[in-house]
């Protein structure tokens, strides 16, 4: 039985053929054929930060693979009232078929997944955001970015720049990174995606100047500068970020046809200007889109899986 916690955690072939199943599914889907390649499964889906995307396109997508989610926020189950995550993890994982988490340390999903009877996917830590980022391989391949592009970080050095690291890590392109001084991606993390790269061929470079990052680069992409649980730092991240926005200036330096990905939610004004953010907008939410469709790919590839081992 495999967990979805990290990419890290799995070859570039495997992450591949998560896309390709995404990928037929979201076409049989595009046609109204449902196929119940997950019938009468239950999703448990634990949140304890707020979402929009993650819990819609989870639920959406579990009911159209003939299954069944389960929302489970943390303030109305026992978890929240310190009910060990060990213990809710042998509970839930005894009743249903999978289970998506959404929480703060990486650990806690750990421990839930180290007592899980089901497969576990992350569907966001302080650490990582993996499943956003297969979505946004997706998005990436849809709009002809998927062959030696290059694809420029610009901001915090949070969850989601460590997924873009482990990504292209796994799959062999080249990512820049571009943080404020203080706001650098997690060096453990580094570390792993640099010794990954050493055998896919990846190029990682890191820094501090967005323009550097931009520069001639085939995809841009960004986060908000406040993630959840960071709330109390806000006015301090606000000062610090300044000069990071993603503008026309600053895509003005990228290729004429590149383009801007954002996992939203997106503040403008901040991370992205009003005018990037609308100017791109048909990509931004096609790849909101996308979280339906690679994550039935990764749920249906996690089943097949285990269905394997027995
Ligand atoms: N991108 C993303 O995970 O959105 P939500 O926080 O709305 O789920
Ligand atoms: N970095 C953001 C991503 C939101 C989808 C956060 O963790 O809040």
């Amino acid at each position: 039985m495999r967990h979805f916690l990290t990419l890290k955690d799995f070859s570039k072939e495997e992450l591949l053929e998560m896309i390709t199943l995404a990928q037929k599914i979201k076409a049989q889907t595009k046609q109204r054929q449902f196929v119940p390649y997950m019938e009468h499964q239950t999703l448990g889906m634990i949140f304890e930060k707020s979402s929009t995307r993650t819990r819609v396109s989870f639920e959406t997508g579990i009911y159209q693979l003939g299954g069944v989610g389960l929302f489970l926020s943390s303030n109305d189950i026992q978890l929240g009232r310190g009910e060990p995550m060990k213990d809710t993890s042998r509970v839930i994982s005894r009743m249903v078929d999978m289970v998506m988490i959404r929480t703060f340390e990486q650990s806690k999903l750990e421990e839930f997944a180290k007592y899980s009877k089901v497969p576990v996917i992350n569907g966001l830590t302080d650490m990582y955001h993996p499943v956003q980022l297969m979505t946004d391989y997706l998005t990436m391949i849809e709009f002809g970015k998927e062959k030696n592009q290059v694809v420029a970080y610009v901001g915090d050095g949070n969850n989601m720049a460590h997924s873009w690291l482990m990504l292209a890590a796994k799959l062999g392109f080249e990512l820049r990174v571009a943080t404020p001084v203080g706001y650098e991606c997690d060096e453990t993390i580094v570390t792993e995606a640099l010794e990954i790269a050493k055998s896919s061929g990846a190029t990682l470079s890191f820094g501090n100047d967005p323009k550097v990052a931009v520069n001639g680069c085939d995809v841009v992409t960004t986060d908000t500068w406040i993630s959840m649980g960071q709330e109390e730092e806000k006015e301090a991240r606000l000062k610090v970020f300044d000069g990071y926005i993603v503008n026309e200036d600053l895509m003005d330096l990228a290729k004429p046809d590149a383009i801007f990905l954002h996992c939203l939610p997106a503040y403008r004004g901040y991370e992205v200007s009003e005018e990037t953010f609308e100017r791109h907008e048909e990509v931004v939410f096609t790849e909101a889109e996308n979280r339906l469709h690679a994550q039935k790919g990764i749920m249906v590839w996690l089943d097949q899986k285990r269905n394997e081992k027995h």
